[in-house]
């Protein structure tokens, strides 16, 4: 099973250094990563969705965590693009978790669809079907590093064909106001120089179904003190529906995609003509707050009602046997 000496397997470790993520290479043998604990609850939101046989996409996949789990889980296709490039490292992540999968980086955000876009066409020479949209995508990590989330979440949805599952997962603030809180707080930077905008739950909640999905389901844990009060990190999972999901007081979502300005920022027609069945997805209701009118997952109710997600030591660190 293991190709490599574990001498060689050590080598590798350290000529790669260094390692975001900790993640065992051969039995015992591990990666120095941070150990945050945010990956939890993107692994949690994973294991939640049934994912044999997707075409699935991780954007900001960093050394793809995710996108091992997803291609573990029985994924038929997976992507992952960053900003960053890791490509050095994944030739040994795939030998050591026997996945394959494709890896793409130094693609910023604002190339992502292009590049997938043009990906797409590129394939379909020779014959073979244009299909663009995926089924599964993940968005963990990214939008408090990216200074226009709301684009960023936009270019993410216009990846995702109806029916289809997105995993965000943020730094967020556990606030009622539909806002969105700065790095810099007047006297003093949150988190470091890489980080941009905290949103607050209920506009996450909000922008999610203004770019027709529904959210379906959270997880969260509050961070450590970081000088400002509330901040969380958040796990949400939304299903991309047809229309935007408003409830009768938010009558001006809908008319608010008559902008100059709204289709530059979000696609829904590349995904057309790709419908397919709603991914399933098992979430525990009892532990979820819907909103009385339109249904779907109250993301801030639900977060003030319930329990922080409990997260052990193991689900920081990829192991050889995870699964999820
Ligand atoms: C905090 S890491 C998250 C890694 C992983 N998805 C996870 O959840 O652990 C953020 C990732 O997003 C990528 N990223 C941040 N800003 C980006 C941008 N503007 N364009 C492309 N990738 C970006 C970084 O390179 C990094 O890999």
């Amino acid at each position: 099973m293991f190709k490599h000496e574990k001498k060689s397997v050590k080598n590798e470790i350290e000529r790669l250094s260094p390692w975001y993520s900790t993640i065992e290479l051969y039995p015992g043998v591990f990666t120095s990563g941070h150990m945050l604990r945010n990956i939890a609850l993107t692994r949690e939101l994973i294991r939640r969705c049934e994912v044999k046989g997707l075409r699935c996409l991780d954007i900001g996949a960093m050394e793809a965590v995710a996108t091992i789990l997803l291609k573990r889980r029985g994924a038929a296709d997976v992507i992952a693009v960053d900003g960053d490039n890791r490509a050095h490292k994944m030739p040994l992540l795939k030998s050591a978790y026997e996945v394959d999968f494709q890896y793409f980086g130094n693609i910023a955000l604002h190339n992502t669809l292009d590049f997938l876009l043009n990906k797409s066409r590129l394939e379909a020479v020779g014959g073979r079907p244009y299909r663009f949209g995926f089924d599964l995508i993940v968005l963990s990590g990214v939008l408090y590093h990216v200074y226009s989330p709301v684009h960023v979440l936009a270019t993410a949805r216009s990846c995702l064909r109806k029916g289809g599952l997105m995993i965000i997962e943020t730094a967020a603030v556990n606030d009622p106001g539909f806002t969105m809180q700065y790095n810099f707080t007047g006297d003093k930077y949150i988190y470091d120089w890489t980080d941009t905008w905290f949103i607050s739950a209920p506009l996450l909640d909000y922008f999610c179904r203004f770019f027709r999905m529904e959210p379906l389901d959270c997880v969260y844990l509050p961070q450590e003190n970081r000088g400002f009060r509330n901040l969380i990190r958040l796990g949400v999972v939304c299903r991309a529906v047809d229309s935007e999901p408003a409830a009768d007081n938010e009558s001006i979502m809908g008319k608010s995609t008559w902008n100059y300005d709204h289709n530059s920022i979000v696609r829904y027609d590349l995904t057309e003509g790709n419908e397919k069945e709603p991914v399933p997805y098992h979430r525990n209701t009892k532990e979820l707050v819907l909103r009385d009118d339109i249904k779907t997952c109250d993301i801030y109710k639900t977060i003030n009602s319930g329990s922080p997600f409990p997260v052990t030591e193991d689900r920081l660190i990829l192991k050889l046997h995870d699964k999820c």
